[in-house]
């Protein structure tokens, strides 16, 4: 059994992986052939490179993992965009949603059929939750991540492979690094949250592990908010 992990060259999935691969038998997608040669090797992992511009088929695509049974599949790839509509182009939208949402809806389709009793873990974002100005780009494409979990989730129940999606708000990463470039951004955004500190790995990593345990056996569809109460809650 394995376990895949795209995006395992960025921030969160790199955690992931050097967690998942001290026991389990994982199986790396990415970008950058020579990143994803220096982890696999690091960490004993197989890995395949995804090309979302130019995608080929999803049957063809589900050949480069070779392991039959695939327990997990985490989606860690994705991206920020920060700018109003108006100040956003076509091609922004059109790359925030390929990144994003065609990324999950590409490798859910590809691998489902061989996830019978897995688990598929997607990252959506507080954004698709709540309404913050210049964040319209990513909150269309992480809504449509939790819309298509909740319906991939009712069609591969009877399979037992449950589908669920980790919304974060900010986390220290390769993404957030400009936001976070000064103090006074940091303070700021710890400010926001109603327990005050900016997320990172240390946040997602357990809860990644219980949503590919038995523990969560009987969860699916669910979107599940690590983000210090900031999607929902509003202290006095
Ligand atoms: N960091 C935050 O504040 C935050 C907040 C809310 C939600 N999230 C979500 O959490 C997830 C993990 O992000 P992170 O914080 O770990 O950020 P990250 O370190 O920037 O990781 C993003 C990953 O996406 C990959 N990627 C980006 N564009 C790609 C493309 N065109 N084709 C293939 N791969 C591509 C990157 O590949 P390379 O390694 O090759 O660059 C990287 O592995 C993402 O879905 C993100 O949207 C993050």
């Amino acid at each position: 059994m394995t376990y895949i992990i795209a995006g395992a060259t960025g921030t969160t999935g790199k955690a992931i992986a050097k967690e998942l691969s001290k026991t389990e038998t994982v199986h790396f997608i990415g970008r950058d052939e020579l990143q994803l040669k220096q982890l696999s090797e690091e960490l004993n992992a197989t890995y395949s490179l995804i090309d979302l511009d130019n995608p080929v088929d999803t049957k063809e695509f589900q050949k480069t993992v070779e392991h039959e049974e695939i327990k997990g599949l985490i989606n860690c790839i994705g991206s920020i965009h920060l700018k109003p509509l108006h100040g956003s182009t076509i091609q922004d939208f059109r790359d925030v949603i390929n990144i994003n949402l065609f990324s999950s809806y590409y490798l859910l389709s590809s691998f489902a059929r061989k996830m019978t009793n897995g688990s598929a873990i997607f990252f959506s974002s507080v954004a698709a939750t709540k309404g913050l100005s210049n964040h319209e780009l990513i909150s269309a494409a992480k809504s449509g991540i939790e819309g298509m979990a909740r319906s991939a989730a009712a069609s591969y129940a009877k399979d037992n492979l449950r589908v669920n999606v980790i919304a974060p708000s900010i986390m220290d990463s390769n993404m957030s690094q400009k936001i976070l470039s000064s103090e006074a951004a940091v303070e700021l955004s710890k400010s926001m949250h109603p327990i005050s500190k900016i997320g990172d790995t240390s946040d997602i990593i357990p809860v990644v592990k219980w949503l590919l345990s038995d523990d969560s056996k009987w969860i699916t569809g669910q979107t599940i908010h690590v983000d210090g109460g900031f999607s929902t809650v509003k202290p006095r």
